[in-house]
C-alpha cells in the first residue's frame, strides 16, 4: 500500500482494502455533478479571497485551475477513478495536481458534507427548470391538437363504459391541466431546492469568518439553510421533487394507457405512423405501441426511488450519515427517466398519431350516451328528473331488444312513451347538440373548450 494512494489524514496508515475501496466510492455514479461541483467550488475560493481567508491572487489561482479542470472534463481528458473515491475528492486532487499546494487550501472552511449538499441542489434546479421547459413543449402538441379537435367527438366514459360523448379537445386538454399542475408543483419544489447548505461545513459551521451569503449569492440561492445540522443532513427538496415526478409519471401514463387501447383493433380511434411504432419479430402484421408501453412501465422505478428516499431518510439520525450517498442513484436516474418520457411523449403526440375521425364520429353514433339527454329533455320540460331517468332507461331497456338507438325511434314511439316528447328530441340527442349543450364551466361545451383553449394559448404565451 503506498502512501500516494491514501485518501485519509496521517491517523491511517493503510488504505481501504480495494474491495472496501469499490463498495465506498461513489465515483462511479456522481460524476453526474461534476459540472455543478467544480461551481460550487469556484464560488467557494471566491468567498474565501472575498473575506481575506486567502489571498486574492491564491483565489485566482484556484479558481482558473478549477475552470480548467472543467475544460479537461468537457474535452474528455479528465477520468477519475475508484482511488479518488468521489467527485469532491477526485476535483480537487486534479486541482492541485495543476496549481500546486495552493490547491490544498480550497477545502477551508467547508466539508464535503455541505459540499456533496451544495452540488445536488445546483444540479437539481437546473432538471427541474429543464423539466419544466419539457413540460411545455408537451403542453403545446396537446394545445395543437386540442386546436384541430374542437369539434371532433369523442365517445367520454366512466367506469370504461361509454357514458357521454366530449370533445376530443376536452379530453386533450385534461392533459394539458395535468401538466400544468405538475409545472407548478415544480415551481414550488424549486422554491426549497434553491436553499443554500454552503457553509454548515461537517455539522456545526466553521471557525473561519466565511461569508455564506457571498456564497450563496454567487450561486443563485435564494436564501441559506439557517441551522446547519438541517443544511447538510435535508433531503426534502429531493424527495419533492421525486413526488412531483412521480406526479408527471402517474399522468403519462394514464396518457399511455389510454393511447395504447386507442390504437388497438377494438378501440380504432387512433393510427400510430411508422416512425414512433414497432413491429414484430415474428407477426408481420403487427404494430406495437412500444412507446407508450415503455412510459407506462417506467413510471414504476420512479414510484420505487421516491420510495426508497423516503426509506433512506427515515431512520437517520442528525447530521450527515454516509447513507445519504446513496439518494443519488435512485434521484439521478428519476430526473432521466421523466426528462426521456417526456420527451418520447412530446414527439408521439406531435408526430406520431393521426386521430381516426371518421370512426370516432361512428362510435358517437353507435350508443346510448345521449340517453342522459333524453333525461335532461324531459326535465326541461318539467318532468321530474329521477322520473325522466326511470322512464329513460325503460326506453333504452326496449331499443335494445328491438336493436335499435334512440336516434331510431319514430315519433309515435317517442310519444308513446311520454307526451312530453316533441318534433325537436331528434335534434337534442343528435351527438353535436349533445355536446354543445354541456356548457357549464369547465365542461365540454365547444364554447367552453374553446374557452379553455384561449386561457391555455395565453399562458403557453405568456410565460
Ligand atoms: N460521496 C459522499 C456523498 O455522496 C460525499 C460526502 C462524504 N462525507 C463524508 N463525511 N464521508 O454523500
Amino acid at each position: 500500500m503506498t502512501e500516494a494512494k491514501k485518501t485519509w489524514s496521517d491517523r491511517f496508515d493503510t488504505s481501504l482494502h480495494p474491495a472496501i475501496a469499490v463498495f465506498n466510492a461513489s465515483i462511479g455514479f456522481d460524476i453526474e455533478l461534476i459540472e455543478y461541483d467544480i461551481t460550487g467550488s469556484v464560488a467557494h475560493a471566491q468567498m474565501l479571497a472575498h473575506t481575506g481567508i486567502i489571498s486574492a491572487e491564491e483565489g485566482e489561482i484556484l479558481v482558473q485551475g478549477l475552470e480548467q479542470v472543467r475544460q479537461e472534463y468537457r474535452e474528455g481528458n479528465f477520468h477519475p477513478g475508484v482511488e479518488d473515491e468521489d467527485v469532491h475528492f477526485a476535483v480537487e486532487k486534479r486541482l492541485t495536481a495543476i496549481v500546486g499546494d495552493v490547491g490544498k487550501k480550497l477545502h477551508t472552511g467547508r466539508s464535503r458534507n455541505d459540499q456533496v449538499g451544495t452540488d445536488i441542489r445546483l444540479y437539481l434546479r437546473d432538471k427541474i427548470r429543464g423539466i419544466q421547459q419539457q413540460l411545455r413543449d408537451f403542453q403545446q402538441v396537446l394545445l395543437t391538437h386540442a386546436e384541430n379537435h374542437v369539434e371532433t367527438l369523442i365517445p367520454g366514459y366512466t367506469h370504461l363504459q361509454r357514458a357521454q360523448p366530449i370533445s376530443l379537445a376536452h379530453h386533450l386538454m385534461a392533459y394539458f391541466q395535468m401538466a400544468q399542475r405538475d409545472y407548478e408543483r415544480l415551481d414550488d419544489v424549486y422554491k426549497r431546492t434553491n436553499t443554500s447548505p454552503l457553509g454548515c461545513g461537517a455539522l456545526a459551521g466553521t471557525t473561519f469568518p466565511i461569508d455564506r451569503h457571498f456564497s450563496a449569492n454567487l450561486l443563485g440561492f435564494d436564501r441559506l439553510y439557517q441551522n446547519s445540522l438541517d443544511g447538510v443532513s435535508d433531503r426534502d427538496f429531493a424527495i419533492e421533487f421525486s413526488a412531483a415526478a412521480s406526479l408527471i409519471m402517474v399522468h403519462l401514463s394514464r396518457l399511455s394507457e389510454e393511447m395504447i387501447f386507442w390504437a388497438s383493433k377494438e378501440f380504432s380511434f387512433i393510427t400510430l405512423r411508422d416512425s414512433c411504432a414497432t413491429g414484430s419479430s415474428i407477426m408481420p402484421q403487427k404494430k406495437n405501441p412500444d412507446i407508450p408501453e415503455l412510459v407506462r412501465g417506467k413510471t414504476g422505478r420512479v414510484f420505487g426511488h421516491l420510495q426508497g428516499l423516503l426509506v433512506l431518510m427515515k431512520g437517520l439520525p442528525l447530521a450527515y450519515n454516509k447513507d445519504l450517498q446513496d439518494d443519488k442513484e435512485g434521484l439521478f436516474d428519476t430526473v432521466k427517466t421523466v426528462q426521456g418520457c417526456l420527451e418520447a411523449m412530446t414527439i408521439l403526440l406531435g408526430e406520431g398519431i393521426e386521430f381516426r375521425t371518421q370512426r370516432l364520429e361512428e362510435a358517437v353514433n353507435e350508443d346510448f350516451s345521449n340517453a342522459t339527454d333524453v333525461a335532461d329533455y324531459l326535465a326541461s320540460k318539467g318532468v321530474p328528473f329521477r322520473e325522466a331517468y326511470n322512464l329513460v332507461g325503460k326506453v333504452v331497456k326496449t331499443s335494445l331488444a328491438a336493436d335499435k338507438l334512440l336516434k331510431d325511434l319514430t315519433m309515435d314511439e317517442w310519444k308513446a312513451l311520454h307526451p312530453a316528447f316533441e318534433e325537436d328530441i331528434y335534434q337534442a340527442i343528435a351527438p353535436k347538440q349533445v355536446v354543445a349543450a354541456r356548457n357549464s364551466y369547465g365542461g365540454t361545451g365547444f364554447e367552453q373548450v374553446k374557452l379553455a383553449i384561449a386561457e391555455a394559448q395565453n399562458l403557453l404565451t405568456n410565460s
